[in-house]
């Protein structure tokens, strides 16, 4: 028997990570030493006490049913009290919060629960590739706002037309970004805000990152413009911010409808998070936060040793004020920012991201990430300097 994947799905493309991890597999194997500065994986662990509220829990006889679809009502409270505390914003722990099983699952079920065929989705390019993928399995259609350095990574959301504008029915956003590691200021969200109000467009803004920040600056949240929640969704994690990407705990905070669309449809699809879980993150997101600036210093270090290196070897970048990434383009006489992280991979064993994967605005650059201990990082840069000189 043949069996053939559903239409919706035959466009689905295995997870570019995925892939690549199959080709370092063969590398290793072949005895090649690998460094991985291509995945956006947190090295560092949770604080003790998130591990540690997590294992008492674990022991409690009464934490090992199903827990509540959305997170449990404390969890929400949580996310509340996180939102309140951090941004000053005051959110409904019923009503304007749900909580994901790892934000990715929410950002993916946001299409479902609201794209139609032929709706239109404005897309930024480049972009994490879960927005286009949603838009795939739902056949909306994509309009995609170029992220341009002279832009400052931002969409310019006077060069949409129109008739695009009228039609569209969702934007997405992204800061801090991945993989630009841009930053977007309060006024561009208050922009967007209007944009969104004239328009009647959703704004689904991805906010993992808005934690990872360095030199002192702090992301703010789109939620703080006061009308946001009329139009606007955003998805938050504990995964960067708390060093938890595996433990998949992440928040849909804002517009109640959206909140309440993704609660019932989530409702049939999973039976929620270990219950345990929800304890550590409760404590994660409660509990002492003095932790994160000590370790976004770990990673502004990183940050430092990747940018004087570039520097040295020419690349075009602004240094990133947030997220994980380093962005930069490939200096000259390299064009193919594919064939340039293909060839330093099977020379040196560094492995970086090119800026294709994540969309055509992306041609020309590579993606650098700061998830490395600063001794490993330092011989990856090591290596790349020997390379490009030698090449
Ligand atoms: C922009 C962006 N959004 C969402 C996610 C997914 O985060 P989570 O671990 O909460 O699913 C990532 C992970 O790398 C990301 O870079």
């Amino acid at each position: 028997m043949i069996i053939e994947s559903a239409k919706r799905v035959s466009q689905v493309k295995p997870y570019f990570f995925a892939k690549l991890g199959d080709t370092i597999e063969v590398l290793k194997k072949s005895g090649k030493d690998i460094i991985r500065l291509d995945i956006g994986s947190p090295d560092l662990p949770p604080k003790d006490f998130i591990i540690e509220a997590l294992v008492d829990a674990a022991r409690r006889p009464d934490m090992h049913g199903y827990g509540q679809s959305g997170g449990s009502d404390s969890l929400r409270k949580a996310f509340a009290s996180y939102y309140a505390r951090r941004f000053g914003i005051d959110l409904d722990p019923d009503r304007e919060l749900v909580g994901l099983i790892g934000s990715k699952e929410g950002l993916f079920n946001l299409s479902q629960v609201i794209l139609n065929k032929g709706d239109w989705v404005l897309m930024p390019d480049p972009g994490y590739p879960v927005y286009g993928v949603g838009a795939v399995i739902t056949r909306a259609k994509p309009y995609y706002m170029p992220l341009l350095a002279e832009n400052d990574f931002l969409p310019d959301l006077e060069a949409i037309p129109t008739e695009i504008a009228n039609k569209a029915r969702l934007m997405w956003l992204n800061y801090p970004n991945n993989p630009t590691g841009a930053v977007a200021p309060y006024d561009f969200f208050e922009k967007v805000v209007a944009f969104a109000k004239r328009n009647e467009i959703i704004i689904a803004h991805d906010a993992p990152y808005v934690d990872v920040c360095f030199d002192n600056y702090e992301a703010p949240s789109i939620l703080q413009v006061p009308s946001a929640k009329e139009v606007a969704i955003e998805f938050n994690s504990l995964s960067k911010t708390y060093n938890m990407a595996g433990w998949r705990v992440g928040v849909a905070a804002g517009n109640r409808e959206i909140v309440c669309l993704l609660r019932v449809y989530k409702s049939q699809l999973d039976s929620s998070h270990f219950k345990p879980i929800m304890e550590a993150a409760k404590a994660a997101l409660l509990g002492d936060q003095s932790w994160i600036a000590e370790r976004n210093m770990v990673y502004q270090k990183r940050r430092d040793i990747i940018v004087s290196t570039l520097r040295e070897l020419d690349f075009d970048f602004e240094v990133p004020k947030a997220s994980l990434y380093v962005w930069a383009r490939i200096p000259s006489p390299y064009v193919d920012s594919i064939a340039f992280c293909d060839e330093l991979l099977h020379a040196t064993g560094v492995s970086i991201t090119p800026g294709e994967l994540y969309g055509p605005s992306g041609a020309g650059y590579v993606r650098i990430s700061l998830v490395t201990p600063e001794g490993i990082l330092e011989e990856a840069m090591c290596r790349l300097k020997k390379w490009m000189r030698g090449n």
